[in-house]
């Protein structure tokens, strides 16, 4: 069955903590900014045109959902009609723009908003280029420049890159997300040997964009069952950096804050990213990455065996290719 839309981006995560001045600290150091704050809410940005990535309401410690941006009016109108999304309201954050709301089957927020206006920035974000080396001529990429970073610097983010979700049943949130929003899988997990008969244990999700390229996921669900005790809610939040630099420098700034780290810096096999995984104070874990694959419409699924990919002497699920395993208590309770 065709979907209701098909979502161009994922805009934002809303996460729900107790105190929202330890949350703004955390962000600043994570690499962000405040846009608006009141009692009650939080609205941070990053250094590119979106006037806000990331919203934290005040209130028992959970995750709200997350935000995708639709093509255009009609399809928000068109997706306003649907069952399980309310009527468009008009948004009163940062930008303004339109949005409809739906709960999906685990019981996490899925926003599709339109119209929300950039904010004015000069910053093209593109990094400093890179001397790739060897012997060609088109090799020497930057001739005659430094590069130089303020040591002790804030990381820099782009943009919202993609979000986690610890779910009660994986290919039904799977079946939800390409209902209402065209999301297609990039990535089906399964245990050894997995053949038909094997269950699916968490799949990698990406937009359809059609000939336009979208990230290896936007989204991916793994289950609640065995990670969060059956619970439903967030397993991380993840954003993109400017590049690489700001992956260790970003380390650096959160080890010497004192911040837990969770999982990192290495490079994912499912998406390719040299990720770094962080707690906030409230343990969500946030993620900093760079340098992912993109896919078009035409990439079909695949099948991954979870124990097949990294290292075959040393078997796990959602493995890095280089750099720390993954940690035991990745996608925790402790999270949700
Ligand atoms: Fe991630």
């Amino acid at each position: 069955m065709d979907p209701i839309i098909k979502a161009d981006s994922v805009v934002y995560p809303t996460l729900q903590v107790p105190d929202l001045e330890v949350q703004e600290k955390f962000l600043i150091h994570f690499g962000m900014h405040v846009v608006e704050k009141t009692a009650d809410i939080l609205y941070m940005r990053g250094e590119g045109p979106q006037p806000f990535i990331h919203v934290t309401r005040r209130g028992d410690q959970k995750f709200i959902g997350a935000a995708y941006a639709a093509l255009s009016m009609a399809d928000l109108e068109k997706i306003s009609k649907s069952d399980s999304f309310g009527d468009i309201e008009e948004m009163t954050s940062p930008g303004g723009g339109f949005r409809s709301s739906a709960v999906d089957p685990n019981g996490i927020g899925v926003d599709v908003v339109f119209g929300i206006e950039p904010r004015e920035t000069e910053s093209d974000l593109m990094p400093i280029e890179v001397n790739v080396g060897g012997i060609g001529e088109e090799n020497f990429r930057r001739i005659n420049q430094t590069k130089r970073f303020q040591k002790g610097a804030y990381p820099r983010i782009k943009r919202f890159g993609h979000y986690g979700i610890n779910v009660l049943d994986v290919p039904a949130s799977r079946d939800w997300y390409h209902a209402h929003l065209g999301i297609i899988a990039s990535d089906i997990l399964k245990p050894p040997p997995a053949d038909d008969d094997c269950p699916i244990v968490g799949i990698f999700a990406r937009l359809d964009r059609g000939a336009k390229p979208a990230d290896h996921h936007c989204v991916f669900w793994l289950p609640a069952e065995e990670l969060s005790n059956g619970k439903p809610g967030l397993n991380h939040v993840s954003y993109e950096m400017v590049n690489i630099d700001d992956v260790f420098m970003g380390h650096e700034v959160l080890k010497r804050k004192g911040y837990q780290a969770e999982w990192g810096v290495g490079r994912h096999y499912q998406g390719s990213q040299i990720f770094d995984y962080w707690r906030s104070p409230f343990m969500q874990i946030h993620e900093h990455q760079t340098d992912g694959d993109v896919f078009d419409n035409t990439m079909p699924p695949q099948i991954v065996d979870v124990s097949a990919d990294g290292d075959p002497e040393v078997p796990e699920m959602v493995s890095s290719q280089w750099g720390t395993g993954i940690s035991e208590t990745f996608g925790d309770e402790r999270g949700l």
